[in-house]
């Protein structure tokens, strides 16, 4: 077991129902553990950079649009095998396909049709994109492990 960090954005269709606190909760019932945390409204560059892989995409001006739509919570999270615990716990990508009980399957509108978007939260998928990811959004000294 490898001791990982990963980054989480709990997005703003999520931070608009109000909904951080049960997300939270859930990420701590999974074992991993909050060591960095931060609300911002992200500018349309900090979009455009954290989602540069996706820049030839048909959904990617939307996506870009929805992301600076409101505040998000960015948060570094920490445990054993944190990115893939993670993503589990997320759910899949499309709302519709995530397992029962996942953030996804929880906390997305089913009946927003643009609901693959608008996907509650964000999850790094590697350890590379999770250095780059953590690094974009947080100084090294902001970021407080427990001891
Ligand atoms: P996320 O895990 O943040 O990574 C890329 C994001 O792009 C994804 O979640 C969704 O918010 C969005 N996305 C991925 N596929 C689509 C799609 N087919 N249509 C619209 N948005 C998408």
């Amino acid at each position: 077991m490898a001791l990982e960090q990963t980054l989480s954005i709990i997005k703003p269709d999520a931070v608009a129902k109000n909904c951080i606190g049960k997300i939270i909760a859930m990420i701590e019932e999974a074992g991993l553990q909050v060591v960095a945390a931060r609300m911002i409204h992200m500018s349309r560059v900090q979009a455009e950079e954290q989602y540069a892989e996706h820049k030839e995409k048909p959904f990617f001006k939307p996506l870009i649009g929805f992301m600076t739509s409101g505040p998000v919570m960015v948060m570094v999270l920490e445990g054993n095998n944190a990115i893939s615990i993670y993503r589990k716990l997320m759910g899949a990508t499309k709302p519709e396909e995530a397992d029962k009980g996942t953030i996804r399957n929880l906390f997305a509108d089913m009946n927003d049709e643009d609901k693959v978007m608008k996907n509650v939260v964000h999850g790094s998928d590697s350890q590379e994109s999770a250095m780059r990811e953590i690094d974009f959004f947080f100084d090294q000294h902001d970021i407080c492990p427990r001891t």
